[in-house]
C-alpha cells in the first residue's frame, strides 16, 4: 500500500527566550490537528525540540498535497494565535507568509517528505533539529549511506552492495530548484567536494539503487531565501527509513555520535557542535547548543506504532557529556575565527551597520580616493 509521510516543523512562539513552546501550546496545535486532521489526514504525532513543533502526518495523498499543506499550516497558524494571546516570546516567527498559497513549502516552516510502498514493516525515523541549518545532516547522511565505517551493511548486507543515489541540492540558487544526482560509491569524491560545504549544498533525498526506493529526504528550506533576509536559522527535519535494503536505525544513528561542528548556536551566527538530545527537550547554554532528536515509529496501513526515543539510551548521556565538553570548548574563543560564521552566513543585520560606519574611517596610506572594502552581499534583520 502507498503511504505518504509528510513532516512539518515551525518555531511559532517559546517560553522565556528561545526555549520550548510550551505545554499550552502544543495542546493547540494537537488540537487543532485532532478536530481537523480527518479525512486527509490519517494519523499524526506533535512534538518539540527546542522551539520549534512537528507535526509528523501519514496519508494517501502523494507529496506536496495541498489539502494535507493547508491543514497543518492552519494549524501552526491556530497556534501562533494563541502563542500570541499568551505572550509568547517570537509568535508567528517561521509562518513568514500572511496567506497559505496551496503548498506550505516557501511559506516558512520546514517540510520533508516522502511518498513510500509500505513495506509489511515499515520502521523509520523522524529527525528533527534546532538552532541549526539543513546542511548539519549532510555529514550523518553521507556516513550513514557510503562509509562502512559506520554503516556496516554497506560490506555485510548484499542488498545494500549496489550503494545509493544522493540528490544534492544548492540551497543558494533561489530561481528554482537546482539539484544534482551522483551515485555512491563510484562518485564519494564528487558527492564528498559538495556535502563539504553545508550552508550551499544540501543533501535532499537518498535512494536505494537496489531498489530505487527513496529511504532519507530533508527540508532544504532556508528562511533567508525566503523571507529575503535573514529571519532566523532554518531548524531541518528528516526522515529515514531504516533495515532491509535500507541501512539498520543504529547504522544511522551512529554518526551522531560525533557531535559534529554546524552553523547555527547563539543567533544563528556561530560554529557548535551538534547534540543528539531527547524528544521534547529545551535549549540552554548560549541559546544552544544545536540540538538533534530522532524519534522512530512503524507504520502499518497509514497508522503509526507509539514512537521509540532513539537518543534516550545511557550511551547517548555520554556523547552528550562530550558534545557539552566541545560546545564549552570553542565558546572559549568567543568571537574569533571559526568559532563565529563568516560574513554572509551572520544572522543579524548590525554588523554590516557597523563595517559600512568603520569603512569611512578606514585609510589607504598615500592615496586620497579608495575604493569600497566591505559589501552587505544579503538583506539581515
Ligand atoms: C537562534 C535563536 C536565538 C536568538 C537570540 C536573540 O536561532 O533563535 O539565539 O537569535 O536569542 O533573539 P532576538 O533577536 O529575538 O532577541
Ligand atoms: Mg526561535
Ligand atoms: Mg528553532
Amino acid at each position: 500500500m502507498k503511504t505518504t509521510l509528510t513532516l512539518a516543523k515551525a518555531d511559532i512562539g517559546s517560553i522565556g527566550g528561545h526555549i520550548k513552546p510550551g505545554a499550552r501550546l502544543m495542546g493547540v496545535v494537537s488540537d487543532y490537528m485532532k478536530r481537523h486532521a480527518r479525512p486527509n489526514v490519517k494519523d499524526f504525532y506533535i512534538s518539540h525540540t527546542g522551539d520549534d513543533i512537528a507535526v509528523l502526518m501519514t496519508h494517501t495523498r502523494g507529496v506536496g498535497d495541498t489539502r494535507v499543506h493547508r491543514l497543518v499550516w492552519d494549524a501552526f497558524t491556530a497556534g501562533a494565535g494563541d502563542a500570541r494571546k499568551q505572550g509568547l516570546y517570537g509568535a508567528g516567527q517561521d509562518l513568514l507568509k500572511d496567506a497559505f498559497s496551496g503548498n506550505i513549502k516557501g511559506l516558512g516552516p520546514a517540510v520533508c517528505e516522502m511518498e513510500i510502498d509500505e513495506r509489511p514493516n515499515e520502521p523509520f525515523l523522524m529527525f528533527a533539529a534546532d538552532k541549526t541549518d539543513p546542511g548539519a545532516y549532510n555529514l550523518p547522511l553521507y556516513l550513514a549511506f557510503v562509509d562502512p565505517m559506520y554503516n556496516a551493511g554497506l560490506i555485510l548486507s548484499p542488498s545494500m552492495f549496489k550503494g545509493f543515489k544522493f540528490t544534492i541540492m544548492d540551497v543558494s540558487y533561489t530561481e528554482g530548484d537546482r539539484v544534482i544526482e551522483l551515485n555512491a560509491p563510484e562518485q564519494i569524491y564528487d558527492i564528498a567536494a559538495l556535502l563539504r560545504d553545508n550552508q550551499r549544498f544540501v543533501v535532499e533525498s537518498v535512494h536505494s539503487r537496489a531498489t530505487g526506493e527513496v529511504c532519507a529526504v530533508v527540508s532544504t528550506q532556508r528562511l533567508h531565501n525566503i523571507a529575503g533576509k535573514y529571519t532566523g536559522k532554518d531548524d531541518p527535519v528528516m526522515m529515514v527509513r531504516v533495515q532491509g535494503a535500507f541501512p539498520a536505525t543504529g547504522e544511522v544513528l551512529q554518526p551522531f555520535k560525533i557531535g559534529h561542528f554546524v552553523a547555527g548556536f547563539m543567533r544563528g551566527s556561530h560554529t557548535g557542535p551538534l547534540m543528539p538530545v531527547k524528544a521534547n527537550s529545551t535549549i540552554s547554554w548560549f541559546d544552544g547548543p544545536p540540538v538533534v532528536s530522532a524519534t522512530a515509529f512503524c507504520v502499518h496501513d497509514g497508522k503509526l506504532t507509539e514512537p521509540a526515543d532513539a537518543f534516550d539510551h545511557p550511551l547517548w548521556d555520554y556523547v552528550r557529556n562530550k558534545v557539552s565538553r566541545k560546545a564549552i570548548e570553542i565558546r572559549e574563543q568567543g568571537f574569533s575565527g571559526c568559532a563565529m560564521l563568516g560574513y554572509d552566513e551572520l544572522e543579524y543585520g548590525g554588523i554590516v551597520k557597523k563595517m559600512d560606519e568603520l569603512e569611512k574611517v578606514f585609510k589607504i596610506r598615500g592615496h586620497k580616493e579608495q575604493k569600497t572594502a566591505f559589501s552587505s552581499p544579503k538583506k539581515r534583520r
